[in-house]
């Protein structure tokens, strides 16, 4: 049977090239493995394929929930027929993503601040985008797709780019192109669905969009026997003079998404002291433990704050013990960088 490895939202900070390093610290006797912060989505598809794991996933991103849905919820489609024509011959709409114009955007299209690059499209795309996302609302696995092909246009998900990938310039995609790529990423995530359901999809797998902080809170029942894991976006050591890299698709693209984007937690972190935030990331593992789960694996990197000795140092003192410490050197883009998990139990 094919393998679900291949799946990824395609964004910043995906870790899939970690699970090798992940799968040996989720304790075998918990049934259920609750990514706090799923991201790209692809480790839990692992712990779910690979260990046999039913899988609770989070985040507060509304795109990356899109993707986790479309694979665990949202039904699988049986007759694909019609579906590239119907998308190919879309109204058009005056939505979101036309509205911007050319304006300057990113750090949050309804706040109105202007940081990144703007929306690199002509009209006619834009409001072709807008009307696929409209008529396509209630169905996450066309809002997923639409996503997927957004993040083409920008660079790494971070901010918008005026040449693809693909060196040709954002603008000179046709209608017929988009709706190709559309469609191509529907139907692969169908098949996922599909895979997703041939390999015994249990119904209890779930899908919440919550704020990590309060998890523990509105869903205990969900934490009991459960390894968890988070990889939580940790503000950047040496302050750039750019946006946090995962306000694009928390907000920009959400929000062309037609999600309603919750304040995100990321945000407030970039604001805090390094203390502030070793309190708050090490309650959550109090409470995710005080709710029955049974291991807390917390990671983080040597680019991002706050230290990992600052960390373990408020994980200890709320008497949780670190049972394990993995460290891995890798290579990033301009240098080299560490990747810590800690893994805690009560
Ligand atoms: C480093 S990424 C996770 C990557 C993921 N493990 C993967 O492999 O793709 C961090 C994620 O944390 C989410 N996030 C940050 N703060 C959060 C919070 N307070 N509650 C829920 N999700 C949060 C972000 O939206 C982002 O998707």
């Amino acid at each position: 049977m094919k393998s679900l490895k291949s799946f990824s939202s395609s964004y910043f900070g995906a870790q899939g090239r970690f699970w090798q390093h992940i799968k040996p610290l989720i304790r075998q006797d918990t049934p259920r493995y609750f990514d706090y912060t799923m991201g790209g989505f692809s480790n839990p598809l692992k712990a779910f394929d690979e260990l046999g794991k039913e899988i609770i996933v989070n985040d507060m991103c509304q795109y990356v929930v899109l993707g986790a849905k479309s694979l665990l919820e949202y039904p699988l489609d049986t007759n694909l027929n019609l579906l590239h024509s119907q998308i190919l011959n879309i109204k058009r709409h005056h939505g979101i993503l036309s509205q911007l114009g050319d304006a300057r955007i990113s750090k949050g299209i309804e706040e109105g601040k202007n940081i990144c690059l703007y929306a690199p499209f002509t009209t006619e795309q834009r409001e072709f985008i807008d009307g696929v996302c409209l008529e396509f609302q209630n169905n996450p696995r066309m809002l997923f797709a639409v996503g997927k092909v957004l993040i083409n246009f920008t660079f790494r998900g971070v901010s918008w780019c005026n040449k693809t990938a693909q060196n040709k310039k954002s603008s000179e995609y046709t209608i017929k192109e988009l709706t190709d790529t559309i469609y191509h990423w529907y139907v692969k995530l169908n098949e996922f669905r599909d895979l997703v359901i041939m390999k015994g999809l249990n119904l209890s797998h779930r899908v919440l969009s919550c704020d990590a902080q309060k998890l523990s809170q509105e869903y205990p029942a969900l934490h009991e026997n459960a390894t968890l894991y988070a990889d939580p976006a940790w503000p950047w050591k040496v302050k750039y003079d750019l946006p946090n890299p995962y306000f694009f698709v928390a907000r920009d693209l959400s929000s062309i998404l037609l999600q309603k984007q919750q304040d995100i937690g990321q945000l407030r972190w970039d604001t805090m002291t390094n203390d502030e935030i070793a309190d708050e990331a090490s309650t959550w593992v109090l409470n995710a433990l005080n709710a029955g789960g049974k291991r807390f694996i917390l990671n983080t990197q040597s680019t991002n704050r706050p230290e990992v000795s600052l960390l373990e140092q408020y994980i200890q003192q709320k008497n949780i013990n670190v049972v394990n410490k993995i460290v891995q050197t890798f290579s990033g883009t301009h240098n080299s960088f560490d990747e810590t998990w800690l893994v805690c139990e009560k």
